[in-house]
């Protein structure tokens, strides 16, 4: 293909991305996103777009021979996981020696198998770990934003107590309590409305039939249901998928050349494209922005990127662990998939946890009460990019997780006490492991605002180029990220189309 020119190129359709692509394009600015995932637009040949999480296919996984679902066994049995063909689906787990990262790939990035919790975290947290932002701007401002274009909603509390589908966190928050643990409801992108129709039958069910982390084929607004169709109304915006991006390198005339690999999504080669832009904004996500700017630098295309791109990652305190329940305490067959209630114990502060309740949407009773913990972990690991291999690597070994296991483990010894019940070993692969710290869902960092880039996400060293994503934050949140990412983007893409772009 051609060399073709665009004012504004974005790199990824997730939350970052998004954001920046919406607010361009309102300002007037034509702009074109690659992203290396396919559309998920149209359905397949049973008739739905997203294949379900207990029969997974190929749409399932990206380039897998075999799904690798983070809840892998069942007493200890591999029932979970199945083999496919590789393809370009919708969940990846990318892995480095100490850690797995999961991922969405496709238009809409995570929000395609997130969970949809849409936290704000608290403003004293915020403040301890972006200090250099302004709080009150964004808590005024920018987060607000972000919650109502996300439209970020909450479960009607009636309902909530006394449906089925949501036993399963009713009997943890019962549990909670007896150890002196409070809960709190958490605000959701699945739309609450559509998931009471889904519960009377009234509509095809999606969170209650065990949808998730595959896709979701209704009910959740995800971004290409919110920013990006908002961003392609405006008819400025255009997204190729099926585009990974490659190489980026600056030309004389300071503007950017960006290498581009497409496929078809089966990932046979169509070729290589060639784009070059003004204004080059990076939301591929904390691996993939950060893959970009390093290969740049290793390679020579970028030489002058600071010593500070690849460092200051973690996987936001992210440990899963499980309970066994007593046979008088059930969970329930019928769980929804979204999650609607948090054990939050931040304020304590030898060991502060934000506990999400999760659903084990199997479809029968499990015994077992799930959470993915979030801590505050202090370690960091730093990105490396070997140049022989064209690897990213990640240096993060399995005890820098021990931190984050011992906030997960001292709140849930607690509970277990309280209720005489004790650990499940038999869900997260082989061995007895009680705490699954091999895998997170939450990568945050490896461009930090204010190191690798300026306080708007303005990378050091180059002008008219920006990390727009994850990558900013370093490393810890608190809670679930994305409501951050979102109100940072819009926070610093208001800037910079104030201050850097002119139609
Ligand atoms: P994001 O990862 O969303 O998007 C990056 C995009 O760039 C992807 O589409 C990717 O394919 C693309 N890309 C990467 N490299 C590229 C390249 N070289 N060329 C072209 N495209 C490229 N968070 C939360 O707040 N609440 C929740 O409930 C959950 N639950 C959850 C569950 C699961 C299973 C996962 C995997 C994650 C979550 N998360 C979550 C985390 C949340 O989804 C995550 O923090 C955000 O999606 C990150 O947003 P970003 O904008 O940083 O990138």
């Amino acid at each position: 293909g051609g060399d073709a020119f665009v004012p504004a190129v974005v790199v990824g359709t997730g939350y970052g991305a998004a954001v920046c692509a919406l607010r361009l394009a309102e300002a007037g600015v034509e702009t074109l996103m690659l992203e290396m995932g396919r559309r998920w637009d149209g359905p397949g040949a049973d008739g739905s777009v997203f294949c379900g999480m207990l029969r997974p296919d190929e749409r399932s996984s990206w380039f897998k021979s075999r799904t690798e679902a983070p809840l892998s066994t069942f007493l200890w049995l591999d029932v979970v996981n199945r083999n496919i063909r590789p393809y370009a689906g919708v969940l990846d787990r990318v892995r480095f020696d100490g850690m797995s990262v999961y991922v969405g790939r496709g238009v809409g990035g995570g929000s395609l198998v997130n969970g949809g919790m849409a936290v704000t975290p608290r403003r004293s947290y915020f403040e301890e770990v972006l200090p250099q932002v302004d709080a009150g701007e964004m808590y005024e401002r920018y987060f607000p934003r972000a919650n109502a274009a996300l439209r970020v909603n909450r479960i009607d509390k009636a309902w909530f107590e006394q449906t089925e589908w949501y036993k399963y966190a009713r009997v943890s928050r019962t549990q909670a309590a007896r150890a002196g643990l409070g809960t709190v409801f958490v605000p959701n992108v699945y739309d609450f409305g559509h998931m009471r129709r889904e519960a009377a039958g009234e509509v095809p069910r999606s969170a209650l039939a065990t949808e998730v982390i595959y896709g979701n084929n209704h009910g959740k607004m995800s971004l290409d249901k919110t920013y990006l169709a908002a961003a392609l109304r405006t008819g400025k915006v255009t997204i190729r998928p099926l585009h990974r991006v490659t190489t980026i390198e600056r030309r004389r005339d300071g503007t950017y050349l960006l290498g581009a690999e497409e496929t078809d999504a089966h990932g046979a080669p169509l070729g290589r494209r060639e784009i070059s832009c003004t204004h080059l904004f990076l939301g591929a996500g904390s691996l993939g922005t950060t893959e970009l700017l390093l290969r740049a630098r290793e390679t020579g295309t970028l030489p002058d990127l600071p010593p500070e791109i690849g460092t200051g990652w973690g996987p936001n305190g992210n440990v899963m662990t499980a309970r066994a329940n007593h046979l008088w305490n059930p969970t329930g067959p019928h769980q929804s998939s979204i999650p609607a209630l948090g054990i939050d114990d931040w304020d304590n502060p030898a060991a502060p946890v934000f506990a999400e309740i999760a659903p084990i949407p199997a479809g029968l009773e499990t015994w077992a009460s799930l959470y993915l913990a979030i801590t505050k972990n202090p370690e960091r690991g730093t990105f490396t990019y070997d140049k022989a291999t064209d690897r990213l690597g990640l240096r993060w070994t399995r005890d820098q997780n021990a931190p984050a296991v011992r906030a997960a483990k001292s709140l849930f010894d607690r509970v277990n006490r309280a209720n005489g019940t004790m650990y499940r070993y038999d869900l997260f692969g082989g061995g007895l492991r009680n705490f699954a710290d091999d895998f997170c869902y939450h990568p945050l960092g490896g461009c930090v605002l204010g190191r690798a880039t300026d306080l708007h996400g303005r990378v050091r060293g180059y002008r008219n180029l920006y990390v727009v994503d994850g990558s900013l934050i370093p490393g810890s949140i608190g809670v679930n990220p994305f409501v951050t990412i979102t109100a940072l983007a819009e926070r610093n893409i208001e800037r910079v189309i104030a201050q850097d772009v002119t139609v």
